[in-house]
This record gives C-alpha cells, structure tokens and sequence, in this order.
C-alpha cells in the first residue's frame, strides 16, 4: 500500500502571519470604515485631529496608518505630505479624499515596521489611531525613531489602557473592539514609545485615560538640543483638565 506524505506547508513566521491578517481585516472594512467612526469623527475625533495637526512642523511630513485619510482636511498648506499605509483597500480610499479635497499628498503602500525612507527623513511624523492595530508597535515605533530628524518631532493620537477599573473594563471590551476595527484599544503605547528609545515630551490624556495624543522626539533629538538648553527628561503627563477636549 502506498501512502502519500502531505507536501511540508512552509512556515509563515507569526509577525508575517499577524500582519497579513490585520492588513486583510482593514481592506475588507475599508468601504464601510468611515460609516462606522461617523459619530465619533462628528464629536471629539475631529477636534483632537486639530489639536494635534495643529502642532505639525514641516516641511517633510509623514503620516503612518493614513486610512481612509481623515487627516488630510488637516494636512498643513505649507509642507510636503508623504502618508503611508499598508492596506490597498484603505490607501485607495484615502486617494479619493485627497483628490475629491484637492490635496496635495504623496500616498504609498508601506508596513510601518519596515519604512523604506533614509534615516533622519522627516521634521514630523504623524499617527492617529493606528499603534493599537500595528501588529509590532514597537518595531514601528523604532522605524518612526529612525526617520525622523534630530530636532523633529513624534505626534500620535491613540486609545491606551486607562489606569484602575476602567482598564478592567476596556480590557473585558477589546477582543470585541479587535474584530469590528482590527485594533486594540488596550495597549501601553506610551511605554511602547519609551522601549523604541523615543523620548516623551507630554502626554495629554483624554476620555479619562483611555485616549492620549503623545509628543516625542527622537533619542538624537535630545541629543542635539542638550547642546543648546536643557531638556526635561520626564514626561509631562497633564491633569485631568486635559481630558476634557
Ligand atoms: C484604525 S485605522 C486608523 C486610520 C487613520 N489613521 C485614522 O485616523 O482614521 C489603522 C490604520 O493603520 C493601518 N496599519 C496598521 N498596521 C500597519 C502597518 N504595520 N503598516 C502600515 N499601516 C498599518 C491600517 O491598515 C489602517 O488603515
């Protein structure tokens, strides 16, 4: 009797495995994406995404996770926007924004953690809503760490685990969260931060905790600036004032 032996399945290592399953989770909801954040993009996403677009310094900036591009009513008029994502799906979406604002942005196809930019690349680099879904975020974070310049600057809005009961509750809530929007909402981004070498300069919390816009800058950064004034060392976490938006 003959028996036949199952060709070997190659190995897909894990990363390789969670990525192509994130990546497939946003193209499918990409057409029904921004449906799904209406109420929220109506209420304080839209003046968090302000806020933060606010700080931007160009003139090179890059946008990480650009989506369906909901920041690009907020891209600055007066810098150069390169925005990145790696799902097709909501790249192509956020290229009917852009075209249907007449914006000016240079949109390409990238996983986060392997950015194919030179070091030392932008002034700002710029993410909402996206390190709680980047399957590594701190090999991200770390890429981000070496493409911004020295004397650049690291934005990012994100949702984070809040401290006590609440960080219960959020944890109980993020499986389901996961599966409609393929991120999670329980993560400790700001020590992510911190463990990629970036060093935090504040952090504003809002919604009690569970959402905080972050501003960092690279390792060189503080590096090059603590030849010319001295530089805080330890995040400013801002009061609870703060989380009213
Ligand atoms: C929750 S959406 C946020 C989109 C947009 N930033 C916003 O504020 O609406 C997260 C986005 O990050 C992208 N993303 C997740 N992991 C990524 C990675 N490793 N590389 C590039 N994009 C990634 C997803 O494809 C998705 O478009």
């Amino acid at each position: 009797m003959t028996q036949t032996h199952p060709e070997p399945t190659p190995a897909v290592p894990a990363e390789a495995q969670q990525s192509a399953t994130v990546r497939a989770h946003y193209d499918h909801v990409a057409a029904e994406y921004d449906a799904l954040e209406t109420q929220f993009e109506r209420g304080p996403y839209s003046r968090w995404r302000r806020r933060l677009w606010s700080q931007v310094r160009g003139p090179q900036v890059l946008e990480v996770g650009v989506g369906t591009g909901k920041n690009i009513p907020y891209y600055p008029e007066a810098s150069t926007v390169t925005a990145i994502d790696f799902s097709p799906g909501m790249l192509a979406r956020a290229g009917r924004r852009a075209a249907a604002l007449h914006a000016s942005v240079e949109l390409r196809a990238m996983d986060a953690e392997h950015l194919t930019f030179p070091d030392h690349t932008f002034d700002t680099v710029i993410a909402t809503f996206v390190f709680g879904s980047v399957p590594d975020p701190v090999c991200a974070l770390r890429e981000v760490g070496r493409v911004v310049k020295p004397g650049g600057q690291v934005l990012l809005l994100e949702y984070v685990r809040p401290a006590g009961v609440l960080g219960t509750l959020v944890d109980v809530l993020n499986p389901l969260v996961f599966r409609v929007y393929g991120a999670t909402i329980n993560r400790h981004t700001a020590e992510n931060v911190r463990q990629a070498g970036l060093i935090i300069d504040d952090i504003q919390p809002f919604w009690r905790g569970m959402v905080q816009m972050i501003t960092a800058q690279s390792t060189d950064d503080r590096v090059s600036v603590a030849n010319t004034a001295p530089v805080a060392t330890t995040p400013n976490h801002r009061g609870g004032g703060a989380d009213r938006a």
